[in-house]
């Protein structure tokens, strides 16, 4: 018998009052994997993921994690059961320092409804807290230099290590970014993609790329690329360039 996938999508629908955003999307992520969706703005990318991560409640289908019924489940509980995400546009909070939005991550694991349990529960995992952030410097060390400056106060692509350094804070098994390459120079969108590419194969921490840049996520960080979502989003260029996506999300 085969094991569940990491995450399974199956027709998922993401309405946003009438208008349906995504319109019965199925996608699979293996354990380990490396996986793009690309597809234009307006595609329904971030309703997807929104819908996956707990932050929108699906119309309908189904999002299973180690073959573990998520479906509509609260943003923690997704978290908690192994996939974080990296939201659009980065979203530090700017006014604390690097390492406190790092350790937010961790924070935001152990938050279901209530501040004084969640800090007792956070309180008694600080040790492993403390070598989370340290793996989490080694693999990003950037942001050992900058731990103490407000996150206000660093670049685009500063800020988005800080996203997905707090987002590993959370010890997922997969990592969803959204637009990791949003308003980035290309080198600086080639060492994150290295940096990514590490945590995967040194971690075996399975990423899901979100991408409107379809030469980013075909090119440098991905294994199997998937299109978003073909019916409402025709076949870009790049996609012809390299060919038929391995494995097709659309509807259904
Ligand atoms: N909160 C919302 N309320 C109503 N409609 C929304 C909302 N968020 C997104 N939409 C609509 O849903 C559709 C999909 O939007 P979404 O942001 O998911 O696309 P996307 O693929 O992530 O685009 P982009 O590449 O620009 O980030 C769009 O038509 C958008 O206008
Ligand atoms: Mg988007």
């Amino acid at each position: 018998m085969t094991s569940a996938p990491l995450l399974e999508v199956d027709g998922l629908v993401v309405k946003y009052g009438p208008a349906v955003a995504v319109d019965g999307v199925s996608l699979h992520v293996e354990a380990g994997e490396r996986v793009a969706l690309i597809g234009p703005n307006g595609a329904g990318k971030t309703s997807l993921l929104a819908g996956i991560s707990g932050l929108v409640k699906p119309s309908a289908g189904r999002v299973r994690l180690e073959g573990r019924d998520l479906t509509g489940r609260v943003a923690g509980e997704v978290v908690r059961a192994g996939m974080t995400q990296v939201p659009e546009g980065r979203q530090v909070f700017p006014t604390l320092a690097v390492e406190a939005n790092l350790l937010l991550g961790a924070y935001g694991r152990e938050f279901r409804r209530e501040l004084v349990s969640a800090t007792v529960r956070y309180a008694r995992r600080r040790a492993a807290i403390a070598d989370r952030l340290e793996r989490v410097y080694t693999l990003l060390p950037t942001l050992f230099e900058l731990r103490e400056r407000p996150a206000g106060r660093t670049s685009g692509g500063e800020q988005q290590m800080v996203a997905i350094g707090r987002a590993l804070m959370a010890e997922p098994r997969l990592l969803a970014i959204d637009e990791l390459s949003l308003g980035l120079a290309p080198l600086v969108v080639e060492s994150l993609s290295e940096s990514l590419v590490r945590l995967n194969e040194d971690e075996g921490v399975a990423v899901l790329l979100v991408e409107q840049n379809a030469v980013l996520a075909l090119d440098t960080s991905s294994r199997r690329v998937v299109s978003c979502c073909p019916a409402r989003a025709p076949r870009s260029s790049a996609t012809r360039r390299y060919g038929t996506p391995t494995s097709a999300a659309g509807s259904t």
